[in-house]
């Protein structure tokens, strides 16, 4: 689909890869863009149109539905990640924030605008994923399985859409430079970056995008993943715990 005339709409729109997706479509030419944010007056950025949205909450959702009934791309971006271990994390908490929110929040998101992107042409819904969709890293193990539900939720929609003519595109990334890796000392892609990697799929109708080299690598290498990935993890995992 062309992004030039169209009407987007960013989850977490407010702040880091939702504001450089936000500001990316704006110069991309589409015709409105609302920018999403539990707090509405953060979003901030000329040619946005503020919305108030938390994911999580399932009245707020269907109202924003009915409101942006104009919408035919949807970014699905807002995302929580606690840096929550499985065994280690002191209480399911984390766990249940991240899969209410990266999972059941996505779902809520793609569930409700389904209609609305049917009704406006069938348009392109764009999941912010992970390269943790692929593989679990202890660091952020909880986060991980979250992703990769919302990774299954992904593939499960496209498959329920192709008859609308909804185009879905998974965006998977390994670290980016925002707010949420800011405690990470590894390489990061730039936001800027996964916006136009994610807006030319769209536009080219790529169904997949692997932002960066560490998610080409982790991709590339699933089908041999307890050779190729595990050991690794597993040994900087081991040396973190032993303290050696
Ligand atoms: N940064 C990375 O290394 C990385 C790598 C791969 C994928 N991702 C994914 O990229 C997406 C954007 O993350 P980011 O790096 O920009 O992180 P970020 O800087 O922490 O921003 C997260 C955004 O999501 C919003 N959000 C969280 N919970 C929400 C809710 N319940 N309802 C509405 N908005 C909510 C936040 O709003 P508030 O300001 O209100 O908290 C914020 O705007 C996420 O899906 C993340 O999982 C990030």
């Amino acid at each position: 689909m062309k992004i030039e005339g169209s009407v987007a709409l960013v989850t977490g729109a407010n702040r880091g890869l939702g504001r450089v997706y936000a500001r990316e479509l704006v110069r991309r030419g589409a015709a409105k863009v609302y920018g999403a944010a539990r707090d509405a007056t953060a979003v901030t950025q000329p040619g946005v149109t503020p919305v108030g949205l938390d994911i999580t909450d399932p009245e707020l959702v269907a109202e924003v539905a009915v409101r942006c009934a104009d919408v035919s791309l949807l970014v699905n971006n807002a995302g929580v990640m606690q840096a929550s271990t499985f065994i280690g994390a002191p209480s399911l908490d984390a766990a249940r924030l991240e899969m209410e929110t990266n999972y059941f929040g996505t779902l809520r998101m793609c569930r409700a605008f389904a209609p609305v992107l049917a009704a406006n042409g069938g348009g392109a819904v764009v999941n912010m994923l992970s390269v943790t969709s692929f593989y679990t890293n202890p660091l952020d193990a909880s986060y991980g399985a979250s992703k990769a539900a919302a990774l299954s939720l992904t593939n499960g929609i496209r498959i329920e859409l192709h008859h609308q003519g909804t185009l879905v595109v998974a965006v998977h990334a390994g670290f980016i430079n925002t707010d949420m890796a800011a405690l990470v000392d590894a390489p990061k892609i730039s936001p800027e970056s996964v916006a136009q990697q994610a807006f030319d799929a769209v536009e080219a109708g790529q169904i997949e995008v692997l932002a960066d080299e560490r998610t080409r690598f982790i991709k590339a290498s699933l089908s041999r993943d307890h050779e190729l990935i595990y050991p690794p993890v597993q040994a900087f995992w081991d040396s973190a715990v032993t303290g050696s």
